[in-house]
Order: structure tokens, then C-alpha cells, then sequence
């Protein structure tokens, strides 16, 4: 009897989840495509062979409500079948994007029937100082009509992916709209928004204020401290909540815009329940700005500086309570702290995904703190059909993270098993800003910092996995060194017992074989681990005593003296 093929789903790991595709966990070494490139079967056939050379292994593309359902009731998914079965070919998995209602704040992919009856899908009408009120280029989402018509092509669309590829699991993922929000304004103005806000506010939004704040996140628990002691009655309206207007209006958005999302994911997965989420545009001006990524013009901190009611960490509580439906809220990390946003997002213990990044080398140093202290399940940096894999930085980065998936899924299982990092460019004038990276493991204390040359240190990262176990390290990466200190109050000296370079045998099992024993200088003379650069710079050291990094994984076991 022929065996039901397995929907990809997530499967619940110690402290988070993890991707299952055809009955085993799957990192998703992604790679998202320019926004218009799916819609060509010409334009991939010439990209398909550079992205398999980049070593993804599913690649991000969207398909665009206009595109599938140019007149209404009439669904033409022509264009997207000949782009699975290419990908198949290829064997490369696809994360559908679902370019519905909303595309970066606005509803560009809107089919035209859509955009041009404002009666019954009408628009959000935005505050504007000179001329009161303005219409926005983006669908209201109290357009009931606008919902039910998203929900009938969304559903449409997974009752067509579960007939084409219910059976092959090509399309693993899918993401619902695209960072949603409000810009230009903390919130809509048009009549049913208006008449929303000053009535009674829904009775789960009474309930979600009376709730614990202590589990919230730190940013709502901020932004509404003035208002935390309230009592929240049944009949108490958005408008006199109290608390920073814009913020409120924030809030508005979020409860709604996640109520449009839950109705419009929980219809598709009636047909097809493949994992589903959403993604956000971070706010770029707060606290968690990177003050190494470039400034933006005109992108303030404000509500609608960056799009108002999107799962911002300000409001990813309302979103994990109204759209329950959606398996994460993922946030696109470009120009925010990279660490600090991998960890706000892991807020109730939320599965990671970063759908969206930067794909030079600034990104690809990053991933590896994603996957190894996040339990990332997947990155993607944006724009990879338009670089090539010979000057792509991801190309190594993801080559070595596929030779060691299967590690790095066995240690996100067990949870906190790794730590990931990275150690950036030093500055021109040869300033290291960066800070040596502690972690325990076990009876361990490891310090891991940038390796060693007597030239001018290169960018690293990596990451390292305790194998409980065995009591051993699997080193991973480039451009680090690992020293080990035991934490027995009775150690009086801690050592490196043994220090191998491997290499992987098979990729679905991880089986590794020892390439070369490592000592002496690789050890630098048995104080810590070197993971070379590929090109260690000797800066004119008569001595080669630094080797080139080859395989990038190494085995090391610490021991200590007790008595
Ligand atoms: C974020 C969006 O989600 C992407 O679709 C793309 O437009 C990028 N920004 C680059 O502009």
C-alpha cells in the first residue's frame, strides 16, 4: 500500500521547533529571489544553475495575487508550476511567498479588479498635515470584502500546491503577505478604521490587557507602562486606552492587520497546512539599530517611519495571540543588531527564521550566530539571483553549513548544545573592536576569539557543538580559536588531550573521518584550538607558523588535572 507522503511540518525540539521535510529535520540554507523573478520561467532557466552553485537548498520566490487571479474567480497558476517542477530538477526546495493584499506596506500586488473598485475593497486613508486626509496606496484592512477575496485566492493557491506537489514536498514553506503595516502614519483614519477605534475594543483584546504582562515582551511592557495598573473594562475603546497615541495606533494595526493574517492563513491551511509565516520589517532607528550598517534616509522610529501594526518586537505578543495560525513571525534583520534581533524573536521560546538579510559578507559571518545560538532553523539573504556564485560570500558559508547540517540539527534538538559567532572585518586603521565570546559546556569554560596570525587578522566565525556524549568539541568555521578552561574547583591544569581535522563522509548522517592529527603550532603549542583563515596573512613573519584552514571542522577534546 502506497505510504501518505509526510506535509513538511515543524516538529517541537527541546526549546523550540524544528522543519521536518519528508521525515527528517532540514536546515534551510535559503536564498530569496528579487521580487519579480518567479514570475518568468525564461529568466530562471538562465539563474537556476548559479543558485545551485551558491549551494542554497530552497530558494525564497514569490507569486503575486495579480499574477495567479487577474480576473476574479479565474486562477491561471501556470507560471508557478513550470517553476516547481524546475526547481525539482534542480533539486532545490522552494519557501512560496504570497504576495496577497500586502507587499511592503503597500498592496502593489493587488490584481486590478482589486485596485480599482475602492468601493468594495477600499484603501487606508492616511493623516497628511497639509491636506487632512490622504488615500493611501494599500487596501484597508477593515475591507472585509478585500479579506474574503485574499482568503478565496490564498486557498485556491494551496489547494493547487497540495494537488501539484502534495506528493513531492518541493514547497516546504510558505509565507503569508509581506511585511504588512501602515506607512506614513501610526494608523488608518478611514471611516470603518475611525469607527473601530473609538468603539468598544474586541472582548480577546480586553482579555489580552487584563493578562500577565510579567510574559510580554520588554518594548510593549515600556511602551504602555502608564497604563499597566489599569483595570481594562469591557466597554473601554482604542481611543481611550491611554498611553503614547502613536503607540496605541500601533497597537490598533497590530490587532487587525494579525486578524486579516490569521483569517487568511487559517483558510489556506484547511487545503494544504504546510508551515506558514510572516515577516517584518524591523524598526531601523531604535535601540537595536546597527551603527555598522548605513544610515537611511528618513527612516525615523516612529510607527509608520517603518510599517505601523507589522510584528515589531513591540507588539509580537499580539501577534503570537491573533494570528495563531501563523507558525513564526519572522523578522528580515538588515540593518538591526543581528544578535539582539535573532534573540527578541525567540520570545516565548518562537521558532527562528530569518526570511530576509543581507547576502554579503557583513550576512553571511552572521548566519553562524543564527543557527548556533538561535536554533535558527533557516536563513535566506536577499537578492541572490543577481550575484554571482563566484563573488558570493554565502557560497563557502553555506557549502560548510550543508556538509555539517545534520550536526547542527542534532544540537539544536537537544537546545543550547552550540554557540555561534562571528568576528568582523578589523577596522581600516587595524582596530579589533570585537569581544572575545565566553560559553559553558559541561565541566567547560571556552573563550573562542578571532585565530591568531602575525599579519592582519582576517574577518571569523563558526561555531562549536558539545558533544555531551563523548565529551568533546565539533569546531566549525573559519578565523577563531577556542582555549579551555576546566570549572572543577579542583583543576590545577587544563589541557588538549586531542585536536583532529575532519572532514564529512556522508552528508545525511554527518559521518566524519580524521583527515590530519593537529599539534604544536596548531595548538599554539597546546594553549587553544586554531581554526585558520583559508589565506592567513603572515604580515612579512620569517615563520609560516600559522597553516591555511582546509576543511573547516575539527574535533577537539579538553582535559584537566584534578589531583
Ligand atoms: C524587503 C522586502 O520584504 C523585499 O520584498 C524587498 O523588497 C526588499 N525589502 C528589498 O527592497
Amino acid at each position: 500500500m502506497a505510504s501518505t507522503p509526510q506535509i513538511p511540518h515543524l516538529r517541537a525540539t527541546a526549546t523550540s521547533k524544528q522543519l521536518i521535510v519528508n521525515g527528517k529535520p532540514f536546515l534551510i540554507l535559503g536564498g530569496e529571489l528579487q521580487n519579480s523573478s518567479f514570475s518568468s520561467v525564461e529568466y530562471m532557466n538562465e539563474v537556476w544553475p548559479n543558485l545551485v552553485a551558491n549551494n542554497y537548498n530552497a530558494i525564497l520566490g514569490s507569486v503575486g495575487w495579480e499574477q495567479v487571479e487577474p480576473v476574479e474567480g479565474t486562477f491561471d497558476f501556470a507560471v508557478l508550476d513550470a517553476q516547481i517542477e524546475a526547481a525539482r530538477r534542480w533539486g532545490l526546495r522552494i519557501i512560496l511567498l504570497w504576495f496577497g493584499s500586502f507587499k511592503n506596506g503597500l498592496s502593489s500586488y493587488a490584481p486590478a479588479w482589486v485596485k480599482q473598485d475602492n468601493k468594495r475593497f477600499p484603501r487606508t486613508k492616511l493623516r497628511s498635515s497639509k491636506d487632512g486626509l490622504i488615500t493611501g496606496d494599500v487596501l484597508s484592512v477593515f475591507g472585509e470584502e478585500s479579506m474574503a477575496a485574499d482568503a478565496r485566492a490564498f486557498t485556491q493557491l494551496m489547494r493547487h500546491l497540495k494537488k501539484i506537489d502534495g506528493d513531492h514536498a518541493t514547497v516546504i514553506m510558505v509565507q503569508v503577505e509581506n511585511e504588512v503595516g501602515v506607512l506614513g502614519d501610526s494608523r488608518d483614519r478611514s471611516a470603518a478604521a475611525e469607527e473601530a477605534f473609538n468603539a468598544a475594543m474586541p472582548a480577546d483584546m480586553i482579555q489580552f490587557l487584563n493578562s500577565d504582562w510579567s510574559t510580554k515582551t520588554p518594548k510593549f511592557q515600556a511602551n504602555f507602562k502608564d497604563i499597566a495598573t489599569k483595570t481594562f473594562s469591557q466597554d473601554m475603546s482604542w481611543a481611550s486606552l491611554g498611553g503614547p497615541a502613536e503607540k496605541v495606533g500601533e497597537l490598533f494595526m497590530a490587532y487587525h492587520y494579525a486578524h486579516y493574517l490569521e483569517h487568511i492563513t487559517s483558510a489556506g491551511k484547511t487545503q494544504y497546512p504546510l508551515p506558514m509565516y510572516t515577516n517584518v520589517w524591523q524598526n531601523y532607528a531604535d535601540e537595536d539599530a546597527d551603527m555598522n550598517a548605513p544610515t537611511i534616509a528618513g527612516g525615523g522610529n516612529a510607527p509608520g517611519d517603518y510599517p505601523s501594526g507589522g510584528g515589531v518586537i513591540d507588539v509580537l505578543d499580539i501577534w503570537q495571540t491573533f494570528a495563531p495560525s501563523l507558525d513564526i513571525i519572522a523578522p528580515d534583520i538588515y540593518l538591526n543588531n543581528y544578535t539582539a534581533s535573532c534573540a527578541k524573536y525567540r520570545h516565548n521560546n518562537q521558532v527562528l527564521f530569518i526570511p530576509e538579510q543581507r547576502r554579503d559578507e557583513y550576512g553571511a559571518l552572521r548566519v553562524w550566530a543564527a543557527f548556533g545560538s538561535y536554533q535558527c532553523i533557516g536563513t535566506a539573504p536577499f537578492g541572490v539571483d543577481t550575484v554571482n556564485y563566484k563573488e558570493s560570500p554565502l557560497t563557502a558559508t553555506y557549502a560548510l553549513l550543508a556538509k555539517v547540517s545534520r550536526h547542527i540539527l542534532t544540537a539544536q534538538a537537544k537546545g543550547y548544545a552550540s554557540v555561534g559567532f562571528f568576528f568582523d572585518e578589523v577596522s581600516a586603521d587595524g582596530t579589533d573592536t570585537s569581544e572575545p565570546v565566553t560559553a559553558a559546556f559541561g565541566p567547560w569554560n571556552l573563550t573562542i576569539e578571532r585565530s591568531f596570525v602575525f599579519g592582519k587578522p582576517a574577518a571569523g566565525a563558526g561555531m562549536v557543538i558539545y558533544l555531551d556524549d563523548k565529551d568533546q568539541f565539533l569546531l566549525i568555521g573559519f578565523g577563531f580559536q577556542v582555549s579551555f578552561e576546566s570549572s572543577d574547583l579542583k583543576a590545577h591544569f587544563t589541557g588538549i588531550l586531542k585536536f583532529e581535522e575532519c572532514d564529512v563522509e556522508d552528508y545525511e548522517t554527518g559521518e566524519l573521518r580524521t583527515v590530519r592529527l593537529l599539534n604544536g603550532d596548531e595548538t599554539r603549542s597546546g594553549k587553544s584550538c586554531v581554526m585558520p583563515n583559508v589565506k592567513p596573512d603572515y604580515g612579512g613573519f620569517p615563520i609560516s607558523i600559522t597553516i591555511p584552514g582546509r576543511t573547516g571542522i575539527a574535533m577537539c577534546q579538553p582535559y584537566a588535572l584534578l589531583n
